[in-house]
């Protein structure tokens, strides 16, 4: 029996101390967190995507519940990258747990001017591209549901960036393949799947869209097999890619799943609202297989699921 399996994982040049972490949105800036978690535990937290001004989001309401999820359209509401670097990265520096930037751009010149000025600030592990923005320049089609546009942000921000760079990908496309083919050659190292699914959601009794801006993000349990059909097929087709597995993970098994289709870590997202200390339980859980299952290490389980005897 091995009494102490090994969590560290490697993505690339990223080397984190387990595979699990807070995802962008859905953690606040870890300092919201501080006092209901143990931070230091933590295989990394994803602050909230910011941008080069602060940003109000829509208007309310904004978040509706739906059956094992929830939509939101928050709309990129962040205190901007200047109060972020001044106010708050110094303190969440104190807990020692590995900090990922969140860049969100409307163009691709907010991208590069928000990341520029993260590249050289103290404490940051890496930076992660949120393709999801709406593109100004594009009446508001998602950067990241375009091969062409998710290679130009990337390209670009790699040219203006040392820090390993994770380029969060959209599960709202045909073909997620050619995209995720597309950030790697233009220089990501590792690739998060996914951001939230579009949707929508209608009032039967007062005959009215539930969000203000008709259309939102949809998250939670009810998107986990989007999500591990995304990680599985992009790793199947780019199996040197490391990659993130994201979306509907509110327990360990769940997690585990993602690694075995090919994630080396995971982020956890609406889970953080129904269960603040989720991070640190799915942690705990993976930890107690590892060690029940006699698996050395979380790096020897990735990518190891078998087809039905
Ligand atoms: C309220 C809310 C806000 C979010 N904000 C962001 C964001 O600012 N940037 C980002 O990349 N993803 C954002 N996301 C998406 C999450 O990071 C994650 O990709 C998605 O929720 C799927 O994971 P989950 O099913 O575990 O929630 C947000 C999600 C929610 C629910």
């Amino acid at each position: 029996m091995n009494a102490y399996p090994n969590l560290q994982v490697q993505l690339g040049p990223l080397r984190l101390p387990n595979p699990v972490l807070a995802a962008s949105g859905t953690f606040g800036y870890g300092l919201e967190y501080a006092d209901l978690v143990n931070l230091s535990l933590m295989g990394g937290i994803v602050v909230k995507s910011l941008t080069l001004a602060p940003r109000a989001g829509n208007p309310p309401p904004r978040v509706t519940e739906t059956p094992a999820g929830m939509l939101n359209s928050i709309g990129l509401q962040n205190e901007g990258v200047e109060t972020f670097l001044l106010e708050i990265l110094p303190r969440l520096r104190e807990y020692g747990v590995p900090i990922i930037v969140s860049v969100a751009g409307e163009t691709v010149e907010e991208f590069c001017a928000v990341a520029e000025k993260l590249t050289r600030a103290q404490g940051i592990v890496a930076l992660e591209l949120n393709l999801s923005c709406p593109n100004q320049m594009r009446g508001g089609m998602e950067f990241g549901i375009d091969a062409k546009l998710t290679a130009t942000v990337v390209r670009a921000v790699r040219s203006r960036c040392e820090l390993p760079l994770i380029a969060k990908l959209s599960p709202n496309v045909t073909d997620i393949v050619p995209i995720a083919q597309a950030a790697r050659d233009a220089g990501a190292d590792i690739l998060s799947l996914i951001n939230s699914v579009l949707g929508l959601a209608v009032d039967a009794q007062t005959r009215r869209f539930k969000l203000a801006t008709r259309t939102g993000g949809l998250t939670g349990a009810a998107i986990k097999p989007i999500a591990l059909y995304h990680v599985w097929r992009v790793h199947q087709a780019l199996p040197d890619v490391p990659l993130i597995g994201i979306g509907g993970i509110m327990s360990w098994e769940d997690a585990v799943e993602f690694l075995l289709v090919g994630a080396s870590a995971v982020q956890i997202g609406t889970a953080n609202f129904v269960e603040p200390t989720t991070c640190i339980d799915v942690l705990q859980g993976l930890e107690r297989y590892l060690v029940t299952q006699e698996i050395p290490s979380v790096q020897s389980l990735i990518g190891t699921v078998q087809d039905i005897a």
